[in-house]
C-alpha cells in the first residue's frame, strides 16, 4: 500500500503535529511505501514572507528526519519540487464545483480567523486533491480536521473517472481515532496559528516557560482534582504509559498534588522523549546540505511517479499529443 501525507510549513511543528500526525506517519512508513511531503505551495496561502517560509520549510524537513524518518526507506520531498502537481490541480479545478470549495470547513475557519479569502485559499482542496491523486496514493493518514479534504479528493477523482474513464486511483483516509485533539496551553486545539503551541524542539528556559503557562484552575494544592478536565494532564498523558497515567490520575484525586509538579514532570518527559531527536536535530542544523540532499532525492522518486500519472491524465482528457 502507498501512503501519502503532507504537512504545511506554516510554522514550527509542535506536539499536536507530532502526536496527531507525524508519529503515525513514522509508524505507517515501517510497514508501507510512504511518501511524505512539505506542503509549501499550501503554506503560501498564509505565509507571505520569503525568509520565513524558507526557514519553516527547512525546519519541517529537519524535524521529520530528527524524529526518525528514514530517508532510505521513506520518500520525503518538497511539494514545490514536483511542479506537475499544480498542472493536475488546474485540471481538477475545472471539474470542481465552486460551492464545494466555498463550503469547506477549513476554508470557512480560516476566513473566520481573518485570513483574506484569496483564490488560492478557496482552491486549496483542489491542490490537496492533486497532491494525493498524482501519486496513485492508496491511503492518506491525517488528523480528523483533514477528513473533509480527503472526501473532496474522492469526489473529484470519481467525477474525473466518470467523465474521462478510469484514470485516477481513489484513496481512503486513515484517521487515528484514539489520538484525541492535542490541546494547547490554553486548552483550545494546539495550533501554530493560535499561539498556544509547544514546539517539539523547544528547549531549556523557553520550554519551561511555555509549559508553566499551561492554564489550570485555582484548586488549592491540598484539594482533590479532576484529571479529565485538566490541560496539564491532557498533555502529560501523551508521554505516559497506561500504568503511569493511572498513578497520576490517583494522585490528582487524592489531593496534595500541585499543578506545578505536573508541569515539571511534563518538561522532564518532553526532554526525555525527544533527547535523541534533539541531538539529531542539532546535527542537521549544522549540516543543512544533508537535509537538502534528502529532499532532492525524495523529489526525484516522487516526480517519476507524478510524471507517469500526469501522462495518463493528459491523455485521458485530451491534452496528450495531437
Ligand atoms: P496547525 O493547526 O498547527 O496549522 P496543521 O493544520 O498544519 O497544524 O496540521 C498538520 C497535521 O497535524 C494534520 O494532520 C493535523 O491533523 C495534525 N494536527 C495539528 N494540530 C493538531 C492537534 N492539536 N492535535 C492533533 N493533531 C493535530
Ligand atoms: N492540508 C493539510 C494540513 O493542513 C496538509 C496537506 C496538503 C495534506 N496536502 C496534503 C495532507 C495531502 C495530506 C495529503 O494539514
Amino acid at each position: 500500500m502507498r501512503v501519502l501525507s503532507g504537512i504545511q510549513p506554516s510554522g514550527i511543528l509542535h506536539l499536536g503535529n507530532y502526536f496527531g500526525a507525524m508519529r503515525e506517519h513514522l509508524r505507517l512508513a515501517d510497514e508501507n511505501e510512504a511518501f511524505y511531503f512539505i506542503a509549501d505551495f499550501h503554506a503560501l496561502t498564509t505565509v507571505q514572507d520569503a525568509a520565513t517560509l524558507r526557514g519553516y520549510r527547512f525546519a519541517a524537513a529537519a524535524d521529520y528526519l530528527a524524529i526518525g524518518l528514514d530517508p532510505a526507506h521513506t520518500t520525503l520531498f518538497s511539494q514545490v519540487d514536483v511542479p506537475e502537481v499544480t498542472e493536475l490541480a488546474w485540471i481538477l479545478s475545472t471539474l470542481t464545483p465552486m460551492p464545494m470549495m466555498e463550503n469547506a470547513h477549513s476554508y470557512k475557519d480560516k476566513v473566520a480567523r481573518g485570513i483574506p479569502a484569496s483564490l488560492g485559499l478557496v482552491a486549496y482542496p483542489a491542490l490537496m486533491a492533486a497532491d494525493i491523486l498524482i501519486y496513485d496514493s492508496d491511503a492518506v493518514p491525517v488528523g480528523g480536521d483533514q477528513k473533509q479534504h480527503v472526501e473532496i479528493t474522492r469526489d473529484i477523482a470519481g467525477k474525473f473517472n466518470r467523465m474521462y474513464g478510469e484514470t485516477l486511483k481513489i484513496p481512503v483516509d486513515l484517521i487515528k481515532q484514539d489520538v484525541a485533539i492535542v490541546p494547547g496551553v490554553d486548552g483550545a486545539k494546539m495550533s501554530k496559528s493560535y499561539g498556544n503551541d509547544i514546539p517539539i524542539f523547544l528547549e531549556g528556559k523557553p520550554l519551561k516557560k511555555r509549559v508553566m503557562s499551561i492554564v489550570t484552575d485555582s484548586t488549592p494544592v491540598e484539594d482533590p482534582k479532576d484529571p479529565d478536565s485538566c490541560n496539564a494532564y491532557a498533555i502529560y498523558r501523551l508521554f505516559a504509559s497506561e500504568e503511569e497515567r493511572e498513578t497520576m490520575r490517583e494522585r490528582y484525586r487524592a489531593g496534595g498534588l500541585g499543578y506545578g509538579e505536573v508541569k515539571k514532570e511534563i518538561v522532564a518527559r518532553i526532554e526525555e522523549h525527544f533527547a535523541d531527536a534533539r541531538t539529531r536535530r542539532r546535527a542537521l542544523e549544522e549540516h543543512p546540505d544533508e537535509v537538502r540532499d534528502v529532499l532532492a532525492q525524495g523529489a526525484q522518486r516522487a516526480r517519476a511517479v507524478a510524471q507517469e500519472v500526469m501522462e495518463r491524465v493528459r491523455t485521458a482528457c485530451g491534452l496528450g499529443t495531437v
